[in-house]
């Protein structure tokens, strides 16, 4: 039990019971489920809402007006003003899309780019914001720069005033991780908004993998651009948004574009649809719009701060543990509160991707290895003696894994290194 500063108290292991999953077992033992910066889990409740979808009224909304169609609509909006009131954020200025990956690039191809400006992005990103402004690069319509990390591998705030002052007003956007998906570090972005904003350059959030246990509140950021996915805040795949304001969607061009975006069309010309729709082509994700929505209110009433408190209780015991193998090392700060959920780490002379498949083969511990899409990261070590070149095995944790897990864990990780 968990009592959090608001005094709201909160059972984890309770909770649990939501998350059918974690109640199978492979091989007679329990599966332990650490990839949740992959995706997440999740609870009964969401796929209850799906199902009723399919079971009660699968149609399409914004087209038809009968019956099913309609509470199609009320649904999905329904869904949108849950998801607008989450990050503090107006319904029309929530944009459906695919994925966080979506969500960039619908703003890489619809900022009203001019030949010579200039983005930025950080040296951590997630291939999802890095692609986008590279195509950009290579078809001449920006110049892409990256703001270098300190040598402790955390933001310069000191790098990024340098690169706002060495492209003197050429600089249009930065392009930032809220929480690096790699070390799980946080960067201090309401500060870059607010530094960024003082040389009139917008900023876009990747917020993928804070959204869940940290308050994303569009006003108090001030962002310009959130980028979320449903996947990593126990909602269904396949769904994510771009949430904004009305102001910074209506100065984007459509991206993709097709039914509902447009109000009326002719074989010469074509009225385009108001925000959000105008940027939400074709029949939508209905199901997993609902699921999205659901998913954010069981979020909401757990709420951000003791799912925060829960992920650096649960990474705490897994760094002190990791902390006495001899030949593991930890990526980023050894503190465990600066890295949220992630601990991502080496264990010397091992490969990664056999350390995480004898995790899974003989614990049913499943991790993800490897470089974690951020190749550019560790392209840029690759010379440096690094014991990371090679990438990591990564464990992330949900609020939903125990300390029991993690203690199993530990032990097994020790049982590797010594093999
Ligand atoms: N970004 C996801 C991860 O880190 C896919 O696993």
């Amino acid at each position: 039990m968990l009592e959090s500063i608001f005094g709201k108290k909160i059972d984890f292991n309770e909770l649990r019971k939501d998350f059918t999953v974690l109640n199978r077992t492979i091989n007679d033992k329990p599966i332990i489920y650490f990839d949740n910066a992959c995706m997440s889990l999740r609870p009964k409740q969401v796929l209850k809402v799906m199902n009723e979808y399919y079971n009660k009224f699968p149609g399409c909304a914004g087209r038809s007006n009968h019956t099913i169609s309609e509470e199609v609509n009320k649904a999905v909006e329904k869904a949108r003003e849950s998801i607008a009131k989450f990050f503090h954020a107006k319904p029309e200025a929530v944009v459906f899309t695919k994925n966080c990956t979506e969500a960039i690039n619908l703003v890489a191809n619809a900022f009203p780019f001019e030949n010579g400006d200039v983005v930025l992005t950080t040296d951590k990103e997630h291939n999802s914001n890095l692609i986008p402004w590279l195509r950009l690069q290579k078809k001449w319509l920006i110049k892409h720069d990256v703001i270098n990390s300190e040598p402790k591998n955390i933001f310069s705030t000191d790098e990024l005033i340098k690169k706002l002052n060495q492209y003197k007003g050429k600089i249009k956007l930065v392009s930032v991780v809220y929480t690096s998906n790699l070390d799980g570090v946080s960067n201090p972005v309401k500060d870059i908004i607010r530094i960024c904003h003082k040389h009139k350059v917008k900023v876009l959030l990747d917020c993928s993998q804070s959204a869940l246990h940290h308050e994303i509140n569009i006003k108090k950021l001030d962002a310009d651009f959130i980028a979320v996915s449903s996947h990593k805040m126990l909602g269904p795949n396949g769904v994510g948004a771009l949430i904004s304001t009305k102001e910074n969607l209506e100065m984007l061009d459509q991206f993709l574009v097709g039914g509902e975006t447009v109000q009326d069309s002719s074989y010469d010309d074509f009225v385009v649809e108001k925000i959000p729709e105008r940027f939400e082509a074709g029949l939508q994700n209905y199901p997993g719009i609902i699921g999205f929505g659901e998913a954010i209110k069981y979020l909401d009433k757990i709420g951000f701060k003791n799912i925060h408190e829960q992920l650096i209780k649960l990474n705490s015991v897994a760094t002190a543990g990791l902390s006495e193998i001899k030949n593991v090392k930890i990526l980023g700060p050894i503190n465990a509160s600066k890295r949220s959920g992630i601990i991502s780490f080496v264990i010397k002379g091992k490969k990664v991707h056999e350390v995480s498949l004898l995790l899974n083969n003989m614990h049913n511990i499943m991790v993800r290895s490897g470089a974690h899409c951020v190749h550019s990261w560790f392209n840029k070590i690759e010379n440096k003696e690094s014991v990371f070149k090679d990438g990591t095995v990564r464990a992330s944790f949900g609020f939903y894994n125990t300390i029991e897990e993690v203690e199993i864990f530990v032990k097994a990780v020790k049982e590797i290194s010594e093999l």
